[in-house]
C-alpha cells in the first residue's frame, strides 16, 4: 500500500465528493465542511486547495484519492503554532492509513514552514480514533477544554493536542 500526500487536482472530484459526502466524516469535523457534500462544494475546495498547496493536501492510496490534510497557520504571537486538520474516505479507515498520511504531512510542514515551531490539534472527546492517530505520530494531549465546541447541538469538551518541533 503506498500512502502519499500530493496537490489537489480537478481529477480528485468525483471522489472527493463521494467519500467527503458521508455523515460519519461530518459528526467528526467543523461546520463549515459541507453535508450534504455535492461536486460544486468538491469543485471549490480543489479550487481554493491549488490556491495555497502549502496549506491544503490530498492524500493518496495507491494513487487514488482517499482523504485531505490542512494546515491553519497561526497569526501574530501565535504565528509559531499551526492548526493541522485531516479526514480519511471512510472505506479507508481502520488500516493505518491516517498514521502513515499524518506523519508525513507533518514531515512537510517541518520542511516548509521553518517559522512553524509547534502544531495543535483541537478533537472532539468523542472521537477516540483521531487522538490515538495523534499520539501514535507523536501528539502529546496538553489539556481538556471543558464543554469548548458545539456540534449537532450538543456541547463537548476539546482534547488539545500538540507537538512541538524537536
Ligand atoms: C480519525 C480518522 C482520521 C482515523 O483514520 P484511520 O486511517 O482509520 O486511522 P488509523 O488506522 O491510522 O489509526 C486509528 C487508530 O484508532 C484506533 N481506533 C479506531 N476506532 C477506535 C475507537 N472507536 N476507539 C478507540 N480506538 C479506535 C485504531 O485501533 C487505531 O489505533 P491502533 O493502531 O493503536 O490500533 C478517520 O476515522 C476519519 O477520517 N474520521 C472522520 C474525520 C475525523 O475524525 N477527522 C479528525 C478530526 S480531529
Amino acid at each position: 500500500m503506498h500512502i502519499h500526500i500530493r496537490t489537489l487536482i480537478p481529477e480528485d472530484e468525483i471522489a472527493l465528493a463521494f467519500l467527503a459526502n458521508n455523515r460519519s466524516i461530518y459528526d467528526n469535523v467543523r461546520d463549515i465542511f459541507p453535508h450534504p457534500y455535492t461536486l460544486d462544494h468538491a469543485r471549490a475546495w480543489i479550487d481554493y486547495g491549488r490556491s495555497q498547496p502549502t496549506l491544503n493536501a490530498a492524500i493518496t492510496v495507491d494513487n487514488c484519492f482517499a482523504g485531505c490534510v490542512g494546515l491553519i497557520p497561526g497569526q501574530d504571537i501565535h504565528r509559531v503554532s499551526a492548526e493541522i486538520g485531516y479526514w480519511l474516505g471512510e472505506p479507508f479507515w481502520g488500516k493505518g492509513i491516517m498514521t502513515t498520511a499524518l506523519d508525513l504531512w507533518v514531515q512537510q510542514i517541518w520542511q516548509t514552514f521553518p517559522e512553524v515551531h509547534r502544531l495543535w490539534a483541537g478533537v472532539f472527546a468523542f472521537n477516540t480514533a483521531s487522538m490515538r492517530v495523534l499520539e501514535k505520530v507523536g501528539f502529546e494531549k496538553e489539556a481538556v477544554l471543558k464543554q469548548a465546541m458545539i456540534k449537532n447541538q450538543v456541547l463537548v469538551d476539546e482534547h488539545l493536542y500538540s507537538l512541538r518541533r524537536s
